[in-house]
C-alpha cells in the first residue's frame, strides 16, 4: 500500500521535465515480439505498468529489461504464444499483446484484461476485427484463444475510434497478406508513435494520426531503436496541479499540441500560459475560474485521462463548471473522495457539475483508480492542512516518481509504502 501524505497550500515553482509516456511505450513493447529482432526504446518511463509489460515479454521468453529509461528486448528467443491470468491481471495494455502474438505466432492464448475499473470495457471492437482479418477466435472458461493459420489484409470499420482496437488491428495487420485498411481509427498521438516504430522495424503504414490507416506486411530490419514520446496526461496532470496550487512552472519536454485542449480550459481559467517548441510555461494565482462546460472525446478532443486532475484543479474556481464524461461510463469514482476535502460536486448520469468552493480541507482519501488518484493528489496540493491518499499501487502504475517531482517543485508531499 502506498500512503501520499500531502501538506497543501504551497506554491509550486520551477521545471518538471516531462515523463515518456506510459501509453505509448506499452503496444510498442508489445510490437517488439512482431518479429525477431532488436529493440531499444529510450525515455520509456519507470512505472508498475511497464515492470507488467516486462514481465509479460519476459514469460514469452523474450530478453527484456529496463536500465533508467532505457528498455533493451531481444523477440529472437520467444517460445510461448500463451500469457497466464496473472499476467494479464496487472494491466488493461496486456490485450494489445494478443494482436502482437497472432502475427509473430500465429496464435495467443490469454484472458480478459485488467487495468482500472472504470466501467465496461469490453474488447469486443478487437475481436470482431481480428475475425475479419481470418482469425479464429474462442472465448470459454475465462479465457481467449485466437488462431490464424494465415491472416489476410482487411477492410475494417471501427464503430468507435477505440484506441486498443486500433492499436490489436495494426498489429496483427503486420503479417497479414495484402493492405489491411482501418477506417475509423483512433487518431490519438500513441498510435501514431506506434506507427512510427513499426514503420522503423521495416512495416509500411501510412495515415496513422488520421482516420484512416494503412497497413501493408512487415519486412523487419533486425533491429529499432526509438525515443518515446513525451506523456501528454502526465504533463496535464502536473499543469492542473500547479493552476489548482499556484505557482510558477515550466514544463519541459512537453508537446502542447498534444494536450492542448487541457491548456485551453486552464487558460481560460485563468492561468498564464506560453507556449514554445517543446516548453510550456504555465503561471496561475491559485484563485481560478469556473470554465463552463468540458466534454470528453476521443483526441482531438478534451482527454478522458485528464478529467479526473481537470476536476480536481477546478473545486476552488469560482462558479459552476459541468464535466460531462462520454468515453467511460464510470470515470467519476473520484467523487465521493474528493467531496471528503470539502468539494461540492453533483453527479448526474454522465456528468458531474463542480460549484468552486472557497476552502477546501485535508482528508483521508481512497484512491480509486490511477487518474482518479493523480486527482487526490492535485486537489491535496490545493487544501488546507494534511490530506492522506491511501493507494493499492494505481499511482505509480502510471506517475514516475510522482512524489520527487512535485517535492522538487516545493511541495510538501512524502511518500511511504506499507507492505
Ligand atoms: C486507452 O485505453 C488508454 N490506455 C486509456 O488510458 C484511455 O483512457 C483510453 O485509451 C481512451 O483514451 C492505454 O493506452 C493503455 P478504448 P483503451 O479502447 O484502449 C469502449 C490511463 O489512465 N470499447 O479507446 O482501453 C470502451 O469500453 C488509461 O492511462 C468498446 O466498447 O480505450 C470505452 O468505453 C485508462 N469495445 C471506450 O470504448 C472495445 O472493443 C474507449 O476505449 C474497445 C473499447
Amino acid at each position: 500500500m502506498d500512503i501520499w501524505h500531502i501538506r497543501g497550500g504551497r506554491r509550486l515553482e520551477g521545471v518538471y521535465r516531462v515523463q515518456g509516456s506510459k501509453n505509448a511505450s506499452l503496444p510498442i513493447l508489445a510490437a517488439s515480439i512482431l518479429a525477431p529482432m532488436e529493440s531499444e526504446l529510450e525515455n520509456v518511463p519507470q512505472l508498475r505498468d511497464i515492470d507488467a509489460a516486462l514481465r509479460i515479454l519476459r514469460h514469452l521468453g523474450c530478453e527484456a529489461e529496463q536500465h533508467n529509461n532505457i528498455v533493451y528486448i531481444k523477440s529472437n528467443t520467444l517460445t510461448q504464444s500463451a500469457i497466464p491470468h496473472r499476467l494479464m491481471l496487472e494491466m488493461r495494455s496486456s490485450v494489445i499483446f494478443m494482436g502482437a502474438l497472432l502475427a509473430r505466432c500465429g496464435e495467443a492464448r490469454l484472458s480478459p484484461p485488467g487495468g482500472c475499473q472504470l466501467g465496461k470495457r469490453p474488447i469486443d471492437l478487437h475481436l470482431a476485427a481480428l475475425r475479419q482479418m481470418g482469425a479464429e477466435i474462442e472465448e470459454s472458461g475465462g479465457e481467449i484463444l485466437c488462431r490464424a493459420k494465415r491472416l489476410h489484409g482487411a477492410d475494417i470499420r471501427l464503430p468507435f475510434p477505440s484506441v486498443g482496437a486500433t492499436e490489436n488491428i495494426l498489429l496483427a495487420a503486420t503479417a497479414a497478406e495484402g493492405e489491411t485498411v482501418i477506417r475509423g481509427a483512433a487518431r490519438e498521438p500513441e498510435i501514431e508513435a506506434l506507427a512510427a516504430y513499426l514503420s522503423a522495424a521495416g512495416c509500411p503504414v501510412a495515415g496513422a494520426g488520421t482516420d484512416t490507416v494503412r497497413v501493408g506486411k512487415l519486412r523487419p530490419r533486425g533491429s529499432v531503436r526509438r525515443r518515446i514520446l513525451a506523456d501528454r496526461i502526465a504533463a496535464a496532470t502536473v499543469a492542473c496541479a500547479v493552476a489548482a496550487a499556484g505557482g510558477d512552472v515550466e514544463l519541459q519536454g512537453a508537446q502542447s499540441a498534444h494536450f492542448s485542449t487541457v491548456l485551453h480550459f486552464l487558460k481560460q481559467a485563468g492561468c498564464a500560459i506560453i507556449t514554445e517548441n517543446t516548453l510550456v510555461r504555465l503561471r496561475s494565482d491559485g484563485r481560478l475560474r469556473a470554465v463552463g462546460r468540458v466534454k470528453t472525446e476521443p483526441y482531438p478532443g478534451f482527454p478522458t485521462d485528464a478529467q479526473p486532475v481537470l476536476m480536481a484543479a477546478l473545486l476552488k474556481a469560482r462558479g459552476c463548471t459541468r464535466i460531462t464524461e462520454t468515453i467511460f461510463e464510470n470515470r467519476f469514482r473520484q467523487v465521493p473522495e474528493l467531496r471528503r476535502l470539502g468539494a461540492e460536486i453533483a453527479l448526474f448520469d454522465r456528468s458531474a457539475c463542480i460549484r468552486g468552493v472557497d476552502a477546501l480541507h485535508g482528508a483521508v482519501l481512497n484512491a480509486t483508480d490511477l487518474r482518479g488518484g493523480a486527482a487526490m493528489l492535485v486537489a491535496g496540493l490545493a487544501a488546507e492542512g494534511e490530506t492522506t491518499v491511501c493507494d493499492t499501487g494505481h499511482i505509480r502504475r502510471g506517475y514516475e516518481d510522482f512524489d520527487g517531482c512535485l517535492r522538487s517543485l516545493g511541495a510538501d508531499i512524502v511518500l511511504t509504502q506499507l507492505e
